[in-house]
């Protein structure tokens, strides 16, 4: 046989590059490689040159690949390159977590402390390859059999590459193609490099066979079609023999072709070799030896005289203490050769041994997965317990699992509480997976099974309801959960939190009170929790001030007093809580419960609790002015609310960091998001798109279109719910953008209500939106003494409600009001004030409007002191119209206000110049005196 030892022949054109790519690296860059091509033609051990010259350049050499029969093994590909690189230890937490992960998967161990769940993997993966030291060659090789967990790590590393000198390079046939590994790689050329080997030419064959004459290469090249791996095959081969496959049966024969002709290798060996071949083939890579003699049905030490005899033979390479076959090619031939009986058969007897010595548990898994028979009860409680351990882990290998567990569990009526928890995980696994519709389709039959799953599944279901933002459905389900339930104050809960989302409160304090009932009933003090949790934030958001305030100290204190593991099932209740406690300005309370909240339901976006609580941090964090944090909380968690495919949680959250957005890098970046957001189409949860389009209209409103603004605000439908909801504030961004529009009329009833409103609910950032909004449509009409005492109201409320943002835009507003009253020392004041709160929350945008705006009125304040004191421009302009003999209604029409604002107007200048009629004014604009307010 060929020496495929020997050096690698032609490939001169690819080497350049990837010694170019390797160069990249060195420099501390990322690069990608990929290699793809036809079985046999080279892509491993192309790689195997990069590993090497990356390697000579004292990069650390990771190699993983995957297998063609162990597709059930999660993160195979990253357990193979990584764990045996556990030395040094990553200095990083996160890192360190992934890598035990790996490791524990790597054992399969049954009940393992270390499994985290995906995308902490998947972060902990990326921390480890930026926190190592020195340059990095990730090399991952048959990606076409991959494990669906490998291949989406490996997209998720493609697509966020981890910062500093890194390559991954991945090879694979063309076909089944990894599509997704495909399409993560990147774009730019700079980035990417893409190899689609070719076979070799005759002319390379000289230096492959140095010693065959001209003829005889001519004839191999013709038979191999410049395959070096049917090459290597045919080295031996008599020239008859070549000269009958110069039909080129390869490529056309295909690898089953190939693998014919590598068996014929095989085939010369005695049975009993060939049996142990087999046995090994179907042990998989690393196979012991122990496995390998028990599958073979020989006692230990005939298996490891064949072992033996296979390695010299050169079909079979040792590695450590397991035993592999020199190529997967090889491997696929010899198991394939065994027959289907057979290898059932043996697979079985693997099984029943790992089961007896308590092998490794996806091990376990995987020779069941490939013998149950149908009816074998044992065999789907084993895959049941191995998809277990994985579910947040590896969803996609889990659901593989439990679907051969639901085929193979007997259809017995003893058995059906165990088929609903097999289901019930199964539609856990998809929806990871991304598929809620087909979740909850799944869900159907456990719905209507027996308690506590059913109750269990009607939670589940909300859940994915609510990330679909299908609340109707949710509600649907919840009810009739509930009138078949014994457990119903989960139900209720659920049910209130459901009808708070859609904003009705009636039904969401009616639920409320009964889940509290029960509750107590039950002596579950979480539940109780729970239930108070959402009446205070029904309460709140009916404005209800004093209640939501009773409601939040009962939760609060039991909450409290509550274990994590008790809270954990519940962690959801501290949303509402958190918010609720926010609005009340108990704010330690709040980023306590919420940080709480957060820690509890971790990296799950499958959690009940994670979106209201993901939703809340990005809000809360806003108003308290930490900008950054707030987009960055919220990109991490639509990263994550794209695992299970929720687009209704996806825009909420990006909507939700708009303002953040807007007060860091102004209108044209915030509006880039909206447009990108608005594409996606609008949220279906009555709260969620009620702030998700107050926070558009507020975009729009800060870019100038106020039209575009107005109309957002204006398109219903808004629930007349206040507090909590968008209410107040979007009352008091209507009343402003009126007010900008010169509908007074509107503005000042808007406004004006917005205020009582707010006073009604006695929760200081609103008190604070409403103050605002009043004193910036007073403003808009000139009403500088009125406007006045708003704005410094708006600026306490803010300050008590500890928004640093909203309180330097009040107090800009209250610069703005004293410099056109020509104080400029007050104006200063504010103005520092402003700036201080902008730069503490480095809000770079404001804090440049801010020095915009600052020009501004200085430039005002030179005019003012040449100007007439006591007139507001505005009053002015109406007194010079009056004057020149325009009536009301003119006037009106030409400034575009309602006549009887132009009535109030004049009657106010009448005061404030001393004039009684319009000819006294007339006579006063005549005589060429200013309009001066008379001494
Ligand atoms: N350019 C080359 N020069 C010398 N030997 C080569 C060359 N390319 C491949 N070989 C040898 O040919 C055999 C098959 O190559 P390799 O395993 O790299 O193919 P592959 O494309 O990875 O196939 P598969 O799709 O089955 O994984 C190996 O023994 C390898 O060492
Ligand atoms: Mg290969």
């Amino acid at each position: 046989m060929h020496d495929p030892s020997l050096k690698l022949i032609g490939r001169a054109a690819e080497l350049g590059r990837l010694a170019a790519a390797v160069g990249d690296v060195a420099a501390g860059r990322f690069r990608a490689v990929s290699i793809t091509g036809s079985p046999g033609i080279g892509k491993t051990r192309l790689l195997a040159e990069l590993g090497r010259h990356a390697g000579e350049r004292g990069f650390t050499v990771m190699t993983g690949r995957a297998t063609e029969f162990e597709r059930c093994f999660p993160f195979a590909v990253y357990v193979e390159a990584l764990t045996p690189w556990s030395q040094p230890d990553p200095g990083d937490a996160e890192a360190r977590a992934a890598l035990e992960a790996l490791v524990s998967i790597s054992r399969g161990d049954r009940e393992s402390e270390a499994r985290i769940d995906r995308y902490r993997l998947y972060r902990g993966i990326s921390r480890l390859l930026e926190t190592a030291p020195g340059s990095i060659a990730l090399l991952l090789d048959d990606l076409h059999w991959a494990d669906q967990p490998s291949l989406e790590l490996t997209e998720y590393l493609l697509r966020k590459p981890p910062r500093g000198g890194l390559l991954v390079a991945v090879a694979h046939r063309p076909a089944p193609l990894p599509i997704g590994v495909v399409a993560a790689l990147p774009q730019a050329d700079d980035q990417a490099i893409f190899l689609d080997l070719q076979p070799l030419e005759e002319k390379d064959l000289a230096e492959f066979f140095p010693g065959a004459a001209p003829h005889r290469r001519r004839l191999l090249h013709r038979a191999s079609a410049g395959n070096p791996l049917y090459l290597n095959a045919l080295a031996d081969a008599s020239e008859p023999v070549l000269a009958g496959l110069t039909g080129g049966e390869y490529p056309a024969g295909g690898p089953r072709a190939l693998q014919a002709l590598l068996l014929a290798e095989l085939n010369v060996l005695p049975g009993e070799l060939r049996q142990v071949a087999q046995a090994l083939a179907v042990a998989g890579d690393q196979a012991s030896l122990d496995l390998v003699a028990w599958i073979a049905e020989t006692g230990e030490e005939d298996a490891a005289d064949a072992l033996d005899r296979l390695c010299a033979h050169g079909a079979v390479i040792p590695t450590d203490a397991f035993f592999a076959f020199r190529h997967p090619l090889l491997r696929a031939a010899v198991y394939r050769e065994a027959g289907m009986g057979w290898r059932t058969r043996a697979h079985e007897r693997a099984a029943a041994y790992l089961d007896a010595h308590r092998g490794p548990v996806t091990l376990l898994a995987h020779h069941v997965q490939r013998s149950a028979r149908q009816g074998d009860e044992r065999a789907a409680d084993i895959l049941h317990d191995a998809a277990a351990g994985l579910l947040d882990f590896a969803p996609a290998t889990a659901s593989r699992l439990l679907r051969t567990a639901l085929r193979v569990l007997p259809a017995r009526e003893d058995l059906t509480s165990r088929r609903m928890d097999m289901l019930l995980a199964l539609a856990r696994a998809v929806a990871s997976l991304g598929e809620l519709a087909e979740s909850r389709e799944i869900l159907e039959e456990v719905l209507l099974g027996p308690d506590p799953t059913s109750v269990e599944a009607a939670g589940f279901a909300s859940v994915l309801s609510r990330l679909m933002g299908d609340l109707d459905a949710a509600k649907h389900l919840l009810t009739r959960a509930l009138s078949r339930s014994s457990q119903a104050a989960a139900i209720l809960a659920e049910l209130a939190a459901i009808d708070s989302l859609r904003l009705d409160s009636a039904e969401a304090w009616r639920y409320g009170l009964a889940a509290l009932d029960q509750a107590g009933e039950l002596d579950d003090q979480v539940l109780v929790a729970a239930a108070h949790s959402l009446l205070a934030l029904n309460a709140a958001q009916q404005a209800r001030a004093g209640d939501a305030h009773t409601h939040a100290e009962q939760a609060a204190r039991l909450v409290d007093s509550a274990t994590d593991s008790e809270l954990r099932p519940h962690a959801g209740l501290l949303a509402p809580l958190a918010l609720v406690e926010a609005q009340l300005n108990l704010r330690d309370r709040a980023a306590r419960h919420l940080a709480k909240g957060l820690e509890l339901v971790g990296y799950q976006g499958l959690n009940h609790g994670f979106p209201f609580l993901r939703i809340v941090e990005v809000v809360l964090l806003t108003r308290e002015g930490r900008l950054c944090a707030a987009v960055a909380a919220a990109e991490e968690a639509a990263e994550l609310a794209a695992f299970p495919n929720s687009q209704e949680l996806t825009v909420t959250l990006r909507a939700a960091a708009l303002p953040a957005l807007l007060w860091l890098h102004g209108p044209q970046t915030a509006l880039a998001a909206a447009d990108e957001l608005i594409a996606h189409g609008l949220p279906r949860s009555a709260w969620w798109s009620e702030l998700t389009r107050l926070n558009l209209a507020t975009v729009n409103f800060h870019a100038g279109r106020v039209d575009a603004c107005l109309a957002q605000l204006t398109a219903g439908p808004w629930s007349p719910m206040t507090a909590v909801g968008a209410g107040i504030y979007r009352q008091a961004l209507h009343a402003i953008s009126a007010a900008r529009f010169n509908d007074l009329h509107s503005a000042l009833l808007l406004s004006d209500l917005g205020l009582a409103d707010a006073k009604g609910a006695g929760l200081d950032h609103q008190l604070g939106a409403a103050h605002e909004a009043r004193a910036e449509v007073l403003l808009q009409y000139g009403e500088l003494e009125e406007a006045l005492p708003h704005a410094s109201a708006a600026a306490a409320y803010f300050a008590d409600a500890k928004a640093p943002i909203d309180e330097g835009r009040a107090r800009q507003l209250l610069a703005t009001l004293h410099s056109r009253n020509g104080d400029a020392t007050a104006m200063r004041e504010e103005l520092a004030r402003a700036k201080a709160r902008y730069t503490e929350c480095s809000a770079a945008w404001l804090e440049r409007q801010l020095a915009r705006t600052e020009l501004r009125m200085a430039a005002t304040l030179t005019r003012r002191t040449q100007e007439p004191a006591g007139l507001s421009s505005r009053e002015q302009q109406i007194a010079e119209l009056a004057g020149s003999g325009l009536t009301n209604r003119e006037i009106a029409q030409r400034l575009y206000l309602s006549p009887k604002t132009v009535e109030a107007h004049l009657a106010r200048i009448f005061v404030k110049l001393d004039v009684r009629s319009r000819v006294e004014l007339a006579r006063r604009l005549a005589e060429g005196t200013s309009l001066e307010h008379s001494p």
